[in-house]
């Protein structure tokens, strides 16, 4: 059985489907977590989908998927933009790491631009509302599936 890919989400996200849903969408974070599930499983994988609003805690996460992970998909909320913490932690998992976000975080407020995640992470997809998880875990899947061949 291989390991699973941990999703963890940052602060705000367990307010899917409520807060901003002009920006956000409607889906709830539960429902992401389903989609995020039916499609690993398509590529045969498990799936650790957490949220926290906590930024120590996302920490404690990152380095449990150090060792336990076949790979990471991260949406850090807020935290993206400003913590120096979690872009460490990511920095020493050494299984590849997808940055994920709802809106296009580039076409929002310019404090939105930079992502202290972006510079650890093998890849990034914005803007695709809840889908970007789907996507997220479509580009997880193949890029563990290379690195085994
Ligand atoms: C977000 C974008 C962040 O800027 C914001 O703080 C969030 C959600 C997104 O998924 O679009 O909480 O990560």
């Amino acid at each position: 059985m291989s390991k699973p890919i941990y999703v963890l989400n940052g602060p705000n996200l367990n307010l899917l489907g409520s807060r901003e849903p002009e920006i956000y969408g409607r889906t709830t974070l539960a429902d992401i977590g389903d989609m995020a599930a039916a499609e690993a499983k398509a590529h045969g994988f498990e799936v650790v989908f957490r949220q926290s609003n906590h930024e120590g805690e996302l920490v404690e996460w990152i380095q449990e998927a150090r060792l336990k992970a076949a790979g990471v998909i991260i949406n850090g909320g807020a935290y993206t933009h400003t913590s120096v913490a979690i872009h460490d932690a990511l920095r020493a998992v050494d299984v590849p790491v997808v940055e994920v976000h709802l809106s296009n975080i580039f076409t929002r407020e310019e404090f939105r631009h930079r992502s202290l995640i972006s510079p650890v992470a093998k890849g990034l997809i914005v803007g695709f509302g809840a889908n970007s998880y789907v996507l997220a875990v479509d580009a997880l899947a193949s890029l563990i599936e290379e690195a085994a061949e």
